[in-house]
Parts: structure tokens; sequence; C-alpha cells
């Protein structure tokens, strides 16, 4: 049987939180482990350019992401991990990719749709102000992402499940064009990570300034795990674990007979300062390893570039020739020998 691809990438704009680590990071890790998973993880770089134009953000965040996913044990001699930008065969697929994309597609991109939607509640008169053509078709290049390591499987938070329909739809739309070139993908979405809430109780996300950073110094971790928004009940008033940030990161984190024993605690009344340092206990326990490890990287970035231009020149042995049977099968291709 040949292996299962397995690919995701993590848009290079800001430092792994909590969140990426248990709804993509940490699946992606095990996965990598896996004999029969051939997996491709990439820092998605050019997707970081659609949301920020501060080129000191993007190249440190694609530090510090790649720092985090070796800290925390990638084995790349397994795993393909690489920059989207050392792929330019990326991008080239990314514009043949967009002449056979609907444009009505794209214009139901939810990510699109709801700057769109924020425009007109703003009152103001042009409803595509500040949205760039890299929004707009951000999902075509993460289609090209996608198509051009012919995975199977990407797993990804539930926000971005539509932009692998559209992928699948992109991919049959050009197989019945040209004939079967792409596999078509599908998403795993893991159930447990979707109640990862932040600092304020929304949905922790870089875009509302809510995250808990992985790999804070210890002390500064345990500052921003208290200051995680609780309601007011009194030590002893019993709590509800429904809809609780607290309850939801530790159950990232904990197994199920913890989340059993924590369920009880809360019902007879657990404190919310005590929950805060169960559950920063909890975490430490788990990254505080991973975390001497990052702090090591980040003070060798040397190292760290040295393991890309090796996943880069892996990743190129497939898409170098694949983009030229995908060129000759468009119709682009040398007149002659
Ligand atoms: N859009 C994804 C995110 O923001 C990142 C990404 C880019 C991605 N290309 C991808 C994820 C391809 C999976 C597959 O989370």
């Amino acid at each position: 049987m040949s292996k299962q691809i397995v690919l995701t990438g993590i848009t290079t704009t800001g430092t792994p939180h909590l969140g990426n680590y248990a709804g993509a990071i940490r699946p992606a890790i095990t996965a990598s482990k896996d004999e029969n998973v051939r997996p491709f993880y990439f820092l998605a770089d050019y997707h970081a350019l659609i949301k920020c134009q501060e080129p000191e953000r993007v190249k440190q965040s694609s530090l510090e992401i790649a720092a985090t996913w070796l800290a925390l044990g990638l084995d790349t001699s397994n795993a393909i991990f690489y920059r989207q930008s050392d792929i330019p065969e990326i991008p080239e697929l990314s514009w043949v990719l967009s002449c056979v994309t609907a444009k009505g597609l794209m214009n139901r991109s939810h990510a699109y749709k709801a700057s769109v939607a924020e425009n007109v509640e703003s009152g103001d008169k042009d409803p595509d102000k500040g949205i760039n053509m890299g929004l707009f078709s951000y999902p075509i290049l993460m289609a090209a992402d996608m198509l051009m390591f012919k995975a199977n499987r990407v797993p990804v938070g539930k926000d971005q499940i539509q932009h692998i329909e559209m992928a699948r739809d992109i991919a049959s739309r050009f197989n019945h064009i040209y004939g079967e070139h792409f596999v078509i993908p599908e998403a795993v979405v893991d159930d447990n990570s979707a109640t990862i809430l932040g600092m304020d109780g929304r949905k922790m996300s870089k875009s509302y300034n809510n995250t808990i950073p992985l790999f804070e110094p210890e002390k500064k971790f345990k500052k921003l795990i208290n200051k995680i928004k609780t309601n007011s009940l009194e030590p002893g008033e019993p709590k509800d674990t429904e809809g609780c940030t607290l309850f939801g990161i530790y159950q990232a984190f904990a197994n199920e007979r913890e989340v059993v024993e924590i369920r009880q605690r809360y019902a007879e009344g657990i404190a919310w300062g005590e929950m805060k340092k169960v559950l920063f206990e909890k975490i430490n326990e788990e990254i505080a390893p991973a975390r001497e490890r990052y702090q090591a990287l980040m003070e060798a970035p040397d190292h760290i570039e040295e393991q890309l231009q090796e996943g880069a020149k892996k990743a190129r042995e497939i898409s170098i020739p694949f983009i030229q049977s995908i060129r000759e099968s468009i119709g682009i291709s040398r007149i002659s020998k």
C-alpha cells in the first residue's frame, strides 16, 4: 500500500500559540511518526503577505514557526518540511489553477465574504475596501499547496474546511478538462481542538489578539494563563464546564480520566485560581522540554535554515517534474526538442 500523504501549512504572520499547537501542530507531529504516512509540512509565507505587509514580522514568524515544529520533535527524515516560497512551482500552479476556477466560487469564500460584510456593516460605500486579490484568491494558492504534492489528507481547523472543499472543486474541474492529474484532498478536523478559546473567551486567533504563545518563558506563560477571563463565581459555587475557556483548554491536554475528575471538581465549585494552577501545570508538563529546545533553536537560525533547505530540495524533486507534466497537459511546453 502506498503511503498516505498528509499535508498542512501555517501562515507565517504570528507566533505559534496554544490553539495552533493543539489544533494543528500536535496532531501533525503525531501523524509524522506513523509509518503509513508521508507528511508534508510547510510555512505558508506567500499566504502571509495577504494579511501582513510587515517584512520583519513575516520573517520573524517564519523563524518562530520553523523552530516550533523542530523543537516539538518533527522527524525531518520522514516529514518533508519546507517553506512555500522555496518552491516556485507552487505559485506557478496557482496561476494555472486560477484559469480553471470560477470567479463565482471565490465570491463564496467565507474569508472574503467576512471582509465584505465588515465593510458593509461599517457603512463603507466600497464593499471591497482594503481587500486585495491575494485575499480573494487565497483558496487557489491553498489548492496549489495541496494539489502539488497530491495530498490525501489535510489536517486543519474548522475554519479551513471550505478551502479544502474549494480545492476539491478546482482539482475536479482541472481533471475534467485536462485528464486525471490531481488527487482530491480530504480535510481532517480534530474535534478536540475545536474548543480552544482565547484569553477573552472568543476563538483563540491571532486576528483577535487573544492568543497564548506556546513557548513564552515559563513565568510569563503562567501569567497569561492567570489572565484568562472567567465569570465571577466564587470558590465553592458549582461551575459549568460548557463554554468554559479553562476547561476547553484543559480538555485538549488531559486524558479522559483527568477530564472526568476535573468535571467533578467544577461541580464541587473549584476556585478559578485553583483551576488556573491545574491548567498551567498540565500544559507545562507537556511542553516544558520542547520549550528548552525551542530557545536553543532560536539561537541557531543557521541550523533551522539548513533543515528548510533540505526540505525544499526534497519537495522540488517532486514539484519540478510534476509542474512539467502539468505544463504539457495544458499545452505549454517546448514546440520542438
Ligand atoms: N490557510 C491555512 C491557515 O491559515 C494555512 C495554509 C496554507 C494551509 N496553505 C495550506 C493549510 C494548505 C493546509 C493546506 O490555517
